[in-house]
């Protein structure tokens, strides 16, 4: 803010809104590339500016993808087809999870979240101090609104995989499609009914969570919406939840978690299998290079804009700036992980999938990710093998 005496003397409310503008005029600027710009522009007018995830109930959102019928019915994909038979096994449900588990979520021996995962005493250094219960119940709020973001996420992923088994030109991959709308539903049943029931709480849609799925849903292109769901938002996914499974206290939440993150590991290998295929065989040079910084520019807007900013207006506006906001959740030790987590497990994927071309690693190198370059993709991990190293 370039004069803070001015800017002081502007109600709250107005505060606010300006500075999710200049916030919005700084993702728009931050994306380099004008291809990129092209497509993820409408969807951050939509999301940043008119906040058209927070207006109401619902949000109409058009979808352009054709559907492929094949009348041959192909089988000639044999690692999707095993894919597809692990998933039938795999099925699990909701109503087994041991819901009648009491949660309490400012009970200090079963912690949603441990103290030290937003380390809210480094609020004092912007004056800002905390009773022992209100620090509690910040961090209840924080672990409230990531699991309301699942819920969001788990939603989008339930109309994407939908979409692509619609469009996908595989047939096993079709028939694998229908396993993940089935998982995907069930997530959103279960993140819903531990919000509704145990947390009593829902907050609205994170605006930058909200800019991705706008852009995934409306763009026409399968491997798009493949390489942002399976890829990047089930990465980030991966990341959070592993991190909350790892973190968390309270055991209904860590039973829930396990059975999301088996599946959740099926279905990134599932989008590295159908991508590798696919950008092997049927890219041109410029529409491999599109997809190249297309995943880099999101891979930093995950990164630099996941930032719980509802909490923030429910408990700071007037009393920290936006950018105090951002030093200290950036900070927060469970954030720090759950990038460390997320980015070991996206960078081998996309690796694997053939965006980690010479042409922009510099760029990932930069951004200090390319140590995670020689990882195991995702079709090397089980998700025994990841639970584990989650212990
Ligand atoms: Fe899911
Ligand atoms: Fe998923």
């Amino acid at each position: 803010m370039q004069n803070p005496k001015l800017y002081n003397l502007l109600p709250v409310r107005m505060r606010s809104a300006l500075e999710r503008w200049l916030d919005a005029a700084a993702m728009l600027a931050s994306v380099r590339d004008p291809r990129v710009l092209r497509a993820l522009g409408p969807s951050g007018v939509r999301g940043l500016l008119l906040q058209r995830g927070k207006q109401g109930g619902a949000t109409p959102m058009r979808a352009h993808h054709d559907a492929w019928f094949d009348w041959h019915y192909p089988s000639d994909q044999p690692a999707m087809a095993a894919l597809y038979r692990r998933a039938k096994e795999g099925q699990w449900d909701g109503d087994d999870l041991p819901w009648d588990t009491s949660v309490d979520p400012l009970d200090p021996e079963r912690p949603l979240l441990p103290r030290g995962f937003i380390a809210a005493e480094r609020l004092g250094d912007f004056g800002v101090r905390l009773t022992e219960r209100e620090e509690a119940s910040l961090r209840c709020a924080f672990a409230t609104w990531m699991l309301s973001q699942f819920l969001h996420g788990e939603q989008g992923a339930l109309f994407a995989a939908a979409q692509v088994t619609e469009a996908v030109q595989f047939f096993d991959g079709k028939l694998y499609g229908a396993t993940q709308v089935m998982d995907e539903g069930r997530h959103v049943e279960v993140f819903n009914r531990y919000l509704d029931t145990k947390l009593n709480r829902l907050y609205q849609v994170n605006d930058n969570l909200f800019v991705i799925l706008d852009a995934l849903m409306q763009d026409g292109r399968w491997d798009m919406k493949f390489l942002g769901m399976q890829i990047m938002i089930e990465g980030l996914a991966l990341g959070a939840f592993g991190v909350l499974y790892r973190r968390t206290g309270e055991p209904l939440l860590k039973a829930l978690l396990k059975n999301v993150i088996q599946d959740e590991a099926r279905h990134v290998h599932y989008g590295v299998v159908a991508l590798r295929e696919h950008y092997t065989h049927g890219l041109s040079a410029r529409d491999r290079e599109e997809r190249e910084d297309w995943a880099f520019e999101v891979a930093l807007l995950l990164r630099n804009r996941f930032l719980a900013f509802e909490v923030y207006d429910e408990w700071f506006a007037g009393r920290l700036s936006r950018a105090q906001w951002v030093s200290f959740v950036q900070a927060a030790p469970g954030m720090q992980e759950f990038r460390e987590v997320m980015f070991r497990r996206l960078v081998p994927n996309l690796r694997e999938i053939g965006l980690l071309s010479p042409r922009v690693a510099p760029r990932y190198e930069a951004a200090g990710l390319f140590r995670y370059a020689d990882g195991l993709a995702a079709d090397r991990l089980t998700a025994e093998g990841m639970l584990t190293e989650l212990q």
